[in-house]
């Protein structure tokens, strides 16, 4: 099996071919990821019409690359997936009728993936996990926990009802006059700073409410940036190194409690495994907290690559793969019309005032 998966959710253009041997052993012959953080970084966040414009002119180049460093041709591929859905609608659009006009002239099936299943699946991809198993999904536009049943059998445990984890991140960044992305430079700027100075909120800590909030913990960092003006370079310090650790803290009291339901509803599975995925998982104070806490809770603790953590197209080419062997490739095809709404878990309630307005609602 051999697919071409194409992602141009957000603010990457990226193709890239995945096939599956005799043996089911999964291989990624080419995953090509052009980012436009450049093009955003002005701007302080993701415009969405600079996006949509950015994957117009690149993703022609990069589809043919990518099939160029795979060895392959169009002939070879027995599919095409494309992410469909959640994200901006602009570049959503410019990448579903690029792999629609490429399968139909192409002659091969299309199949509409939804991002966040690229995200679910990746660990299947480069670990060879089995269902069932829990995800944290923490980017610049998702904060979710999800149980991972089967292909196509996703359960949401936990939402933001708020900011995303990853625009918290960034939202921190820019207050404090640190550039765009937000993550790296704050835990940069942590690694200096004083974790115990400012006693910031732990938002949902204890919660019977499993779910994630941040926007209380951008408003408490606001007033001690705004109370202290002009900011030293140790003030910003210590903002970024407390801002983080109460970050660790809230986030992995909300995945305790999920760890602990993941045991009460598959205790049948002897080692269970905590994936992680979105690119807050490149933080190493997050990924001490995930990790102590897995071991401390028996569940193995499963951090893919970054490169395939953070958006990229093999995780929709193997999605792609995914469907194809579990039968379900049909499901969304050539009909299907990108959403930039798209839940995973078609069950689970949306949020009360509606959860994410950002980027990747
Ligand atoms: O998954 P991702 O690359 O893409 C999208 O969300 O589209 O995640 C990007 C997010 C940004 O919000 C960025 O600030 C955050 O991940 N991020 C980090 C770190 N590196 C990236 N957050 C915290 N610590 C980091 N080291
Ligand atoms: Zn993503």
């Amino acid at each position: 099996m051999r697919v071409l998966g194409i992602e141009t959710s957000c603010d990457e253009t990226a193709a890239s071919v995945v096939t599956l041997d005799g043996a089911a052993t999964p291989v990624i012959a080419s995953n090509i990821v052009l980012s436009q953080i450049e093009e955003h970084a002005a701007f302080g966040g993701v415009v969405p019409e600079i996006a949509a414009r950015a994957h117009v002119e690149a993703l022609d180049g990069i589809i043919e690359a990518a099939l160029a460093d795979s060895g392959t041709t169009l002939a070879d591929i027995d599919a095409i997936a494309a992410t469909a859905g959640p994200g901006l609608v602009g570049g959503l659009i410019v990448g579903l009728m690029t792999a629609k006009a490429i399968a139909a002239a192409a002659g091969k099936p299309l199949i509409a993936i939804n991002h966040l299943e690229g995200h679910a699946l990746t660990a299947r991809l480069t670990d060879g996990l089995d269902f069932p198993y829990l995800l944290l999904l923490v980017s610049g536009g998702h904060t979710q926990i999800v149980a991972v049943r089967g292909v196509g059998d996703y359960q949401r445990w936990a939402t933001t009802i708020d900011d995303a984890l990853g625009e918290a991140f960034d939202k921190t960044a820019k207050m404090l006059g640190l550039p765009y992305p937000g993550g790296p430079n704050v835990e940069k700027a942590a690694a200096t700073g004083d974790a115990t100075r400012f006693a910031f909120p732990r938002p949902m800590k204890g919660s019977a409410q499993p779910d994630f909030s941040f926007s209380g913990l951008k408003t408490a960092v606001r007033q001690a940036a705004t109370a202290i003006q002009p900011l030293s370079e140790q003030d910003v310090a210590d903002i970024c190194a407390s801002f983080q650790a109460a970050v660790a803290d809230a986030l992995g009291d909300r995945v305790a409690r999920a760890l602990a339901r993941f045991r009460q509803e598959f205790p049948d599975k002897a080692t269970p495994s905590l994936v992680v995925a979105g690119g807050v998982a490149a933080n190493r104070t997050i990924k001490a907290t995930l990790h102590k806490l897995c071991a401390e809770a028996g569940f193995a603790f499963v951090a893919p690559p970054l490169k395939l953590c953070t958006d990229n197209a093999a995780m929709i080419a193997w999605a792609g793969i995914e469907r194809l062997r579990a039968g379900l490739s049909q499901e969304n095809g050539f009909d299907f019309v990108p959403r930039s709404r798209w839940p995973l878990d078609s069950i689970s309630a949306p949020m009360v005032g509606s959860g994410r307005r950002g980027a990747k609602a």
